[in-house]
């Protein structure tokens, strides 16, 4: 029987002594013979358990090793030592896994992230990778109870599609045909009729398109899956796979679409720091380590806590892409140079380090840009009526850039289909998009929010490797 066993951090919630319980967890720490660190993933806080000298004998105190997985009966006392409360006096230990000492990789002391990403099968069993965990699973519940409880319908979009629903052409292209040997037609190109779906298909890039038909119906909808790009960004905030979450409303403009962004994003944080506090402290303090590193000036001004009460307290600055382009060129880092691409005229696009000066050195706090060109946004974005801008948003975040991209889309049939042949975008195979168009069109807009650059805004964590379980990056597909 395992499901007798009680989790250390209801055990430590409780405080009652003197009954006795069975928990079950991996070993941190095992002192002087007597002194075992349990923890099994509930929490961080270890549960101290004390073996009574000379009651267990000594080939299984020798197999009590950091990593060995226990079992472990006994009564919960009053604790004599520091640091803890109440502690376990153990009757019955039994190892149900040893654990190498030599081996292990895992040693009970500090070890660098990067390490840490190379034994990404093991690292949930530090505290900073379990604080990590938790919180990525407390947010993915937080977002569905945002939507649940205003009335969308959580939509499943599909992973394999034949569409590039950014039109930007960054795909992984689903095939079951054989590489070595594909099909081929008499002009020698691939003959994509005789593959598995009859056509070319890809992972998908985005759900939006797909979120869009249903939203013509059911009114709000919102997917929330991984989604592909096979952009070869090697950078500390991008990934070939990631999880995304598109909301999509209907009889709604582009105001309706920021303000739904900026409930959310405060509703995400609120939730974490009422349901995540104790891993969120942890992930303070090591924040606050890792910037001792840093030079001076470089340092955040703000603690991670203080940090996510500002965002949810204050309003997040609109202002036009015109507007922010104005306070780039005025900047004295454009002046003396000192960005990488500058700021030269209107219509170029936005690159992280001017993000990242808006928000961080401007304005210090998160920004929502709109009405960017449309020369550098997607087809399906809504047209203003200025010939030159379309009703897009993008939200920037202290410390990570562009968190959310969205816009109002495009609902006129005809400056729809005019766009498309402008972008060399098929109409033909979206005629299913178009279809929505033809057929009681209506307002709509909507979002999409990088999950695990949320994470990454939340926790403190500055590496996207870190915050999902397995990622994938060029060159990387482990585990
Ligand atoms: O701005 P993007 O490309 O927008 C879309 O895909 C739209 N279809 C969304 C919509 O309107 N429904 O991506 C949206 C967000 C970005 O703001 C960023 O947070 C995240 O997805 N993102 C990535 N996250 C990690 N790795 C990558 N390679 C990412 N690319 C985008
Ligand atoms: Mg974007």
């Amino acid at each position: 029987m395992f499901n007798k066993r009680k989790r250390i951090k209801e055990v430590l919630g409780s405080e009652i002594t003197n009954h006795t319980i069975t928990v079950m967890g991996w070993v941190r720490t095992f002192r002087n013979n007597q002194f075992i660190a349990l923890n099994d993933g509930s929490t961080n806080a270890n549960l101290q358990i004390v073996l009574t000298l000379g009651q267990f004998d000594d080939a299984l105190l020798k197999r009590i090793t950091t990593g060995a997985a226990l079992k472990i009966s006994g009564e919960i006392v009053s604790s004599l030592g520091k640091g803890q409360k109440i502690e376990l006096k153990a009757d019955s230990v039994e190892v149900l896994g040893d654990s190498d000492a030599e081996k292990f990789p895992l040693q009970p002391k500090k070890h660098s992230l990067e390490f840490l990403r190379e034994i990404a099968h093991l690292r949930f069993r530090t505290n900073t990778f379990g604080s990590v965990f938790r919180i990525r699973h407390s947010l993915a519940f937080a977002i569905h109870q945002f939507f649940h409880d205003k009335g969308f319908v959580y939509l499943h979009s599909p992973i394999i599609t034949a569409s590039d629903a950014e039109g930007a052409g960054e795909m992984f292209h689903v095939t079951a045909m054989d590489l070595e040997n594909p099909e081929k037609n008499e002009d020698g190109t691939i003959n994509y009729k005789e593959d598995f779906f009859g056509k070319p298909t890809n992972l998908t890039v985005s759900g939006q398109l797909e979120a869009e038909l249903a939203a013509m119906s059911l009114g709000d909808v919102y997917t929330f899956g991984p989604t592909f790009r096979a952009e070869n960004s090697n950078t500390a905030r991008h990934l070939a796979e990631f999880w995304m979450i598109e909301p999509e409303m209907a009889f709604s403009d582009l105001e309706d679409d920021m303000n739904i962004a900026e409930e959310f994003i405060k509703y995400i944080i609120k939730y974490a720091l009422d349901h995540n506090r104790d891993d969120l402290d942890f992930l303070a303090a090591r924040l606050v380590e890792e910037e001792k590193q840093k030079p001076q000036q470089e340092r955040s001004e703000m603690g991670l806590i203080e940090k996510l009460e500002f965002v949810i307290n204050n309003d997040f600055e609109r202002l036009t892409y015109t507007e922010a382009i104005e306070i780039l060129k005025a900047s004295t880092l454009n002046k003396k140079k000192k960005f990488q691409y500058l700021i030269d005229q209107w219509g170029v696009d936005l690159q992280s380090e001017h993000e990242r000066y808006l928000v961080e050195k401007h304005f210090k706090k998160p920004v929502i840009l709109i009405n960017y060109p449309k020369e550098i946004k997607s087809f399906y974005m809504r047209q203003n009526d200025d010939g030159k801008t379309v009703a897009a948003m993008d939200i920037l975040a202290p410390g990570i850039g562009e968190i959310v991209g969205g816009s109002q889309r495009e609902e006129r049939l005809d400056v729809l289909e005019k766009r498309m042949k402008e972008m060399k975008i098929p109409a033909d195979e979206l005629y299913w998009y178009l279809d929505t168009r033809k057929f009681g069109t209506a307002p709509h807009a909507g979002f999409g929010l990088g999950f695990e650059r949320l994470i990454l805004f939340v926790t403190g964590m500055t590496n996207i490797r870190d915050v999902i379980p397995f990622p994938r990056f060029p060159k990387n597909a482990e585990f």
